[in-house]
């Protein structure tokens, strides 16, 4: 989806909402066999946010897409999209209701599950139904509460996953334009789906006849080799994303990574031999939010003066699947929701 084919997609609004309950590694210590120490050394995370009971994916979805359309300026949209992991529930998707509460009845409105990835790829599915002229101002949201399919005694996945929704509003606009989304690198590489599965809940379990195995539903994860294919992917696809922009690696101010794991955005940094100052980084306050964490790293970063208007930023992703997503972007002036 090269963004000189066509319209361009244009950020013009982002909103983040987190739900109000911390819980800090310390916090963890007290029921697990981990330590304060531990999680901070192995994966730079502090604290999390986690959902409170009666709160689900769309309560996070609805208050981060309320921000961002209050960020842009405007209510009106013509597509609603919901990167999630973890719908309300299995059927129906949850973007239409996201997009029913926010006073969007009758917008075209679906979920597109990427996993991690998510959020980059819902990007590029906004900006090809732009490019198409199927739409003109998408809402995009990533919301994951992750949380709610961890094993509670999983002291690994449980200390690195949080809860959060982020989202951005993307207009029809010019490829030259500041905000302009593109191009963008995806891939995908289902050989690794075991590396990170919840393996029960869909067809597969429920057509084997087999009886439910109760650790099968929740996440399971091997986290070696998705920290070596993080690192891998994330630098493979923005040396790629580069390539197609004409950027050279020192034109890029910011680099927004995926956030799972302070080390692999240090790997992914010597990989691509630039200094980690130029990392934005917000995993040490929220974990690892899925579908939530580029644009909560965008906007922390914008709200704090790390991104300005002008900034030259490449974003990147990778998750379960495998699959992986970058783009480019300069950084446009924006109302911070
Ligand atoms: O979006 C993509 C999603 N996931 C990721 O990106 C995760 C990628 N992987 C990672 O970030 C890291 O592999 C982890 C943080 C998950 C684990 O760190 P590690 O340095 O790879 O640890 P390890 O799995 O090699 O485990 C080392 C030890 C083990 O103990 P033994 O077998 O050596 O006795 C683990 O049981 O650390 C133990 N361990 C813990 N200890 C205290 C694992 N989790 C914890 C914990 N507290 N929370």
């Amino acid at each position: 989806m090269p963004a000189d084919h066509g319209l361009a997609a244009v950020l013009c609004g982002i909103g983040t909402w987190l739900p109000p309950r911390v819980v800090t590694n310390d916090d963890l210590a007290q029921r697990l066999e981990t330590t304060d120490e531990w999680i901070r050394t192995r994966t730079g995370i502090r604290e999390r946010r986690v959902i409170d009971p009666g709160m689900s994916t769309s309560t996070l979805a609805v208050e981060a897409g309320a921000r961002a359309l209050k960020s842009s300026g405007s209510t009106d949209v013509d597509l609603v999209i919901v990167a999630t992991t973890t719908p309300d529930h299995p059927c129906p998707s949850t973007a239409p209701e996201v997009a029913h509460r926010l006073g969007l009845t009758g917008v075209p409105a679906f979920d597109l599950n990427a996993v991690c990835a998510g959020f980059v790829y819902a990007l590029a599915s906004a900006a090809g139904h732009i490019a198409a002229g199927s739409a003109t101002r998408v809402l995009v949201i990533g919301a994951d509460t992750f949380t709610t399919v961890l094993n509670p005694e999983d002291r690994t996945t449980v200390a690195i996953f949080g809860d959060g929704a982020g989202a951005v509003v993307l207009r029809a606009g010019t490829a030259d334009e500041p905000g302009a989304l593109g191009p963008f690198d995806l891939g995908s590489d289902g050989s690794h789906s075991d590396l990170l599965i919840v393996p029960a809940g869909g067809s597969q379990q429920r057509g084997s006849g087999l009886p439910l195995d109760p650790a099968d539903v929740h996440f399971q994860m091997d986290g070696q080799p998705v920290f070596r294919n993080a690192v891998t992917r994330m630098s493979e696809s923005a040396g790629k994303v580069l390539q197609r922009a004409g950027w050279r690696i020192e034109d890029v101010d910011r680099f927004a990574c995926h956030q799972a794991n302070a080390r692999i955005l240090s790997a992914v940094a010597r990989n691509l031999e630039v200094d980690e100052d130029r990392l934005v980084v917000n995993v040490d306050r929220v974990g690892n939010t899925v579908a939530a964490s580029i644009p909560l790293v965008l906007a922390d970063a914008a709200a704090a003066g790390d991104i300005v208007p002008g900034h030259r930023v490449l974003v990147t992703s990778f998750g379960a699947g495998l699959g992986w997503g970058s783009t480019v972007l300069i950084w446009p002036e924006l109302e911070l929701g």
